[in-house]
């Protein structure tokens, strides 16, 4: 089994700490072990200067006009008038547009199902729903006409939450889907024990700090060039191009970074880029699109909420025998993305547990609010919460200690190792990992020392777990593993980088310009990382399912190749030596017994005209997946991690404190610690804001409540663990050839924040003497915690 290294993050000049010595001081992330570096983030120093470039500091182009929706004020609705005439008579307004004006097609359904209008018609099915657009000269004024719109409606009933379409027998914006293993009911009834119960969880807003924008510059002949905050150019390429009915040649979009989208850009940023493409097409103008941060909550899909009901058979030991769960997901008006995200829910419900017995239903339901949408970990996340709730269940119910359940039951290799979809788990390291975080953070030592300190605490109350994760990657849609590059050699030696994916701060890029500095033995100031283009790498994936850097880097590395098998071919010949004997190495080309510089070798090359520009292809192999059976190798590999949390909570105000955490993660032969580190950390926090304080309320009309920051509470620097370890597996190269045996690393970390939500339940469990499964709901918020407590107490004793 391998070691866990613990990383070190020092100043590396810690005495003297003027601006001077930390400019001078070298990386200051320092690793033991392993041939990956620590390159800092390529954007760094730019991140913090304020130099980096969003989508908002491009310069403006002359004659730029502002673009502001008008949304609908119903969460369901038809309308039967509109009335402009107030929002055109504000100066400055240049025109107001609704979907009659939209040149091609009415439809922005990312997955080709016809249920999303870009601008409503004549019905609306959402409290925010654009129904028209202001174009000004100035943002202020477009802003303040947006709200003069008189709209008459006749208001139908609204169905908001998961309860309310289950009531109503609501329809589904996806197929069900099914997964099944063996005879679940003959397991559950002849299970020695059996309980049944259900789980609440919240959805959560995406809160990236740029929110949603674009900018459309028209052309000549048609041309449409859109600069777009977008995980996904090559699909809002595609939807600017049918909104405007041109053909996707005529349409570029770019973007260089977004400031965050954790899945919240997959899809919903093509609604800005379209209505920009709008409007720039309708004034012969460029239009911009920035929408206010109260209209970014109100308009765009969240994460989903979900209802999971369950019913698990199991023995006294702690033994899993049959597990039937149903999992209802609130998907909104439209079906946008939430098939495949309730779909990955499913595949996540069993987290890193064989269940022998085994049937998963979903239950995508219609409501009349914000089409939810992908969020980091795209429904894995909530299909662990489920999972591990169960395995809460069988502890509280046997007395084990639930890292004991945990350990009973994570997949085997050889045995026990099939998946509720028939993939087979090749290497189970889930138990591995959990056993020895445990051993490196004393678990077992302080869980015993909480347990005895609360007997004598009646207010404060601590508790600790330590949860696992195993996730799942490749996207479940096999189409979408596929990459493109394209790099390029200048004459000088210097090397453009370009490839499919986008940068949103996870540190694509930086790992990018890793893979052309290693493969050309390059410096970091040699190789330039260039925004992302339709027009340079055509027909590109979302970067999303963590995939950026398996399907990118591999596609660089393959362009990368071609040039080198170029290069070597023509030095070869030129300096008369076998292709073997040449090597690419910091200090420059070896040819032979002849060191050649790498500008002196495309020099020479390029004199022989010898093409120094190719592109690269990547596809994931292996992978399959068939819904309509069930069945198949949706997933590459699985990525693993385990996290212990210890927390208090304080039992007269609900309040948590996240004392400590320790987390041991699988991020194969890392490309870059210090960045997969500040995955982890970040992503991490990212869970445990989703499952303790973040929550969204809508009132009964269907508006969100909380729409602002000042009523929408995400973490702050204040609330991250008091201690806070987190260490890489070491030694643990991907078993499957990914690029250089790496391993996805941007959702899994999300789900450790899970270890939170059960450490709060293990506090509320000691006012029950551990005897009782508190059934904690999320978001576990001071005032969900105080009512779990008092129906807690109101129990009868044991
Ligand atoms: N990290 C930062 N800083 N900002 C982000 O928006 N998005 C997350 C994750 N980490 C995100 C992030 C999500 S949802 C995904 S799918 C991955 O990054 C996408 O990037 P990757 O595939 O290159 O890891
Ligand atoms: N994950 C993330 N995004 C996606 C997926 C997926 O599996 N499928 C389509 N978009
Ligand atoms: Mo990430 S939710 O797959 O963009």
């Amino acid at each position: 089994m391998a070691e866990a290294v613990k990383m070190q993050v020092k100043l590396a000049s810690g005495e003297q700490d003027t601006l001077e010595s930390r400019r001078a001081a070298p990386n200051p992330v320092i690793v033991t072990g392993g041939a990956s570096t620590s390159l800092k983030h390529e954007s760094a120093r730019m991140h913090v200067s304020g130099e980096a470039t969003y989508l908002d500091d491009i310069p403006e182009p002359r004659g730029l006009v502002h673009v502001v929706p008008g949304l609908s004020t119903k969460a369901h609705a038809r309308i039967l008038s509109l009335d402009l005439d107030a929002v055109r008579a504000v100066p400055g307004v240049i025109c107001v547009l609704t979907h009659k004006d939209i040149p091609g097609h009415n439809q922005v359904s990312p997955v080709g199902k016809n249920d999303e209008p870009l601008l409503a018609e004549d019905m609306v099915f959402y409290y925010g729903q654009p129904i028209f657009i202001v174009v000004a000269e100035d943002r202020h004024q477009a802003r303040k006409a947006a709200r003069l719109a008189k709209i008459t409606y006749e208001e139908l009933p609204a169905i908001l939450t998961i309860a309310q379409a289950r009531e109503a027998g609501s329809a589904l914006v996806w197929r069900p889907l099914e997964m099944k293993r063996g005879d679940v009911d003959t397991g559950l009834m002849n299970a020695p024990r059996r309980l049944s119960g259900r789980i609440t969880i919240g959805g959560q807003e995406h809160f990236y700090l740029e929110g949603q924008a674009a900018l459309a510059q028209p052309g000549e002949e048609g041309e449409m060039r859109v600069w777009s905050s977008t995980q996904h150019p090559t699909e809002t390429q595609h939807m600017v191009a049918h909104v405007l009915d041109r053909p996707s040649n005529l349409v570029t979009v770019e973007i260089r970074r977004m400031g965050g989208g954790f899945g919240g850009k997959e899809t919903q940023a093509n609604i800005p880029a379209c209505l920009a493409a709008v409007a720039a097409n309708a004034t012969g103008r460029a239009a911009k699109m920035r929408l206010d941060r109260d209209d970014d909550m109100i308009m765009t899909g969240k994460r989903h909420d979900f209802v999971v009901e369950y019913d698990v058979g199991f023995d006294d030991a702690g033994h899993i025998l049959a597990v039937d769960m149903v999992l209802a997901a609130r998907c909104g008006w439209s079906a946008d993305l939430s098939g495949p995200v309730i779909d990955r829910a499913l595949f996540h419900a069993d987290n890193a547990y064989f269940y022998p017995d085994v049937r998963f239903r979903s239950e995508p339901l219609k409501t009349n609010t914000q089409s939810n949408t992908a969020y980091r970990g795209f429904g894995g996340p909530q299909g662990i919460v489920a999972a591990e709730r169960v395995i809460e269940e069988i502890a509280f119910a046997t007395g084990l200690d639930p890292l004991d359940v945990r350990l009973r039951n994570t997949y085997g290799t050889g045995t026990r190792d099939l998946t509720p979809y028939h993939m087979t788990v090749e290497d189970s390291i889930a138990s591995e990992i959990m056993t020895q975080l445990a051993e490196n953070c004393d678990y077992r030592t302080r869980r015993e020392a909480l347990r005895e300190a609360n007997r004598h605490s009646p207010y404060i109350r601590r508790g600790i777990a330590l949860t696992p994760v195993k996730f799942g990657i490749s996207f479940t849609a096999t189409h979408y593993n596929q990459a493109g590059a394209l790099v390029h050699v200048y004459t000088d030696g210097s090397v453009q980088v370009n490839h499919g994916g986008t940068e949103m701060g996870q540190g694509l890029h930086t790992k990018m310009v890793q893979i052309a500095m290693r493969e050309f033995g390059l410096t970091e100031d040699r190789v330039r990382i260039t925004a992302t283009t339709t027009g340079k790498v055509p027909n590109t994936s979302a970067t999303a399912a963590s995939s950026g850097a398996d399907l990118n880097g591999m596609a660089v590395l393959d362009a990368i190749s071609k040039i080198k098998h170029r290069l070597i071919s023509f030095a070869a010949d030129h300096w008369q030596v076998s292709e073997q004997d040449i090597q690419f190495e910091p200090e420059g080309v070896q040819v032979g017994e002849t060191l050649v510089s790498f500008p002196d070798l495309v020099k020479a090359a390029y004199f022989a005209r010898v093409s120094l520009s190719s592109n690269g292809f990547y596809k994931t192999p292996k992978i399959s997946w068939n819904a309509e059976t069930g069945r198949g190798r949706p997933f590459y590999y699985f990525a693993y991690g385990a996290a212990c949390a210890e927390v208090a909570i304080d039992l007269l105000t609900g309040e948590t404190r996240i004392e400590r955490v320790d987390i041991l993660h699988d991020a194969g032969q890392s490309l870059n610690p210090a960045i997969d580190i500040g995955q982890i950390e970040g992503g991490f926090i990212q869970g445990a804001g989703w499952l303790t304080m973040e929550e969204l309320v809508w009132d009964k009309a269907g508006k969100l409540s909380t729409h602002a920051p000042s009523t929408y509470k995400i973490p702050a620097c204040s609330d991250r663990p008091h201690i806070f370890n987190v260490s890489l597996l070491e030694a643990a190269p991907n078993r499957e050839a990914t690029i250089f045996r790496s391993k996805a690393v941007g959702e899994p970390p999300f789900v450790h924040g899970v270890a939170v939500l059960q450490a709060i339940s293990d506090a509320l469990a000691s006012l029950k003497n551990y005897k009782i499964c508190p059934q904690l709901d999320t978001p576990a918020t001071p005032e969900c915690i105080l009512r779990t407590a008092e129906r807690l107490r109101a129990l009868s004793e044991v």
